[in-house]
């Protein structure tokens, strides 16, 4: 059996880095371990125009930790007074590498978002024109349709007619969670790509629901049944080149989880490799684990892979069980098992 993995640098691409003390206390998790992320536009106010763009890109190399060789690939906020001119410049510039949609009201800090797909169509020609790919939460926010429906809902509704509408259009379906999602993506060319959480490669529903309420496993698009769990681990696992990680790790203080009304979000980004490495040993695909983390992205994205390299061993790892923030701890996820692969 083997005892050691080296893979191509992985990237990340879906994260939250957040702002302020909590970027300074996450940051270092992820540029630990990988090279470059997309980096999510949901502050408060969000980042919405080129200038917010730049600004916050200026806010994260400001934080990165000594001697770190991490570049943040930023994104911008879709709201429906997007200017399609200034998405062009960010683009052209080198600035932005992805535009996201938020459906309004889908999840944190999301208000902003899109209610009238029509209002967005020019701008998503012009991203079709320049190749910038638009980023997908793709939930529908219907209050009459069921939680654990809103993404294959979201799919019918709203992805296929945005996709028939805009041909080569470049979309990620991000943080897919249900084999409806790993259907529709398999159906497609190879302008659709969809991001996979390591979250969602370890929990379903159950984990959040049964024996008591699990706050720390509630994220968005919230866990499904186990049938598509399984559904997620055979398609991160296949090496299929649409399928690539996007952690999507979010972290929020533990005070603001355990709220009445707490947050969505999982905390993966200290532990992620390490159950990646668990999760294709368990599914007798560690020879595919590089190309979910460090081969299938870049290649969506028209970029190049890392040249550098990155080693797991089966030593064990550790890690902790929550980071401090000078706003408050923030609770590392728990996968539910001990972790046989450690990053060395
Ligand atoms: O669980 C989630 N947390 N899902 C999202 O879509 C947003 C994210 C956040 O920003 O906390
Ligand atoms: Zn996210």
């Amino acid at each position: 059996m083997s005892q050691s993995l080296t893979l191509r640098r992985p990237d990340d691409w879906h994260l939250h880095l957040r702002d302020g003390a909590m970027l300074r206390a996450v940051l270092p998790e992820t540029t630990r371990h990988f090279a470059r992320a997309i980096i999510m536009p949901n502050l408060v106010p969000p980042v919405v125009t080129a200038a917010d763009a730049r600004a916050y890109h200026d806010r994260i190399r400001a934080a990165l930790p000594e001697g770190a060789a991490f570049t943040p690939l930023m994104t911008l906020y879709l709201t429906e007074e997007t200017d399609l001119e200034d998405v062009a410049a960010a683009k052209a510039s080198g600035l932005v590498n992805a535009v996201k949609l938020y459906p309004a009201g889908a999840t944190t800090n999301s208000a902003s978002g899109v209610r009238t797909f029509e209002k967005v169509r020019p701008v998503l020609e012009k991203m079709a024109e320049i190749s910038l790919p638009l980023c997908v939460h793709g939930e529908v926010t219907d209050a009459e349709i069921d939680i654990f429906d809103r993404e294959a809902v979201f799919i019918d509704r709203v992805l296929d007619p945005i996709r028939r509408a805009t041909p080569g259009l470049r979309v990620v379906m991000e943080h897919i969670t249900t084999s409806n999602a790993v259907d529709y993506a398999r159906a497609q060319d190879e302008t659709l790509g969809a991001t996979i959480t390591t979250h969602h490669l370890v929990i379903n529903r159950n984990h959040i629901l049964a024996g008591g309420i699990k706050p720390y496993y509630y994220c968005l698009p919230v866990a499904k049944r186990e049938t598509h769990r399984l559904a997620l681990r055979q398609a991160a696992t296949s090496a299929e080149a649409r399928f690539f990680l996007g952690t999507d790790s979010a972290p929020h203080t533990d005070a603001n989880k355990l709220l009445p009304c707490g947050c969505a979000g999982c905390f993966t980004a200290p532990n992620t490799l390490s159950i990646l490495a668990q999760v294709f040993e368990e599914e007798n695909a560690l020879d595919n684990l590089e190309a979910f983390t460090s081969l299938n992205g870049p290649a969506f994205y028209g970029l190049p892979p890392n040249e550098d390299t990155l080693t797991l061993t089966k030593t064990g790892a550790t890690y902790p069980a929550q980071i401090a923030t000078d706003d408050g701890p923030v609770t590392v996820f728990d996968p539910g098992f001990p972790l046989d692969w450690a990053v060395t």
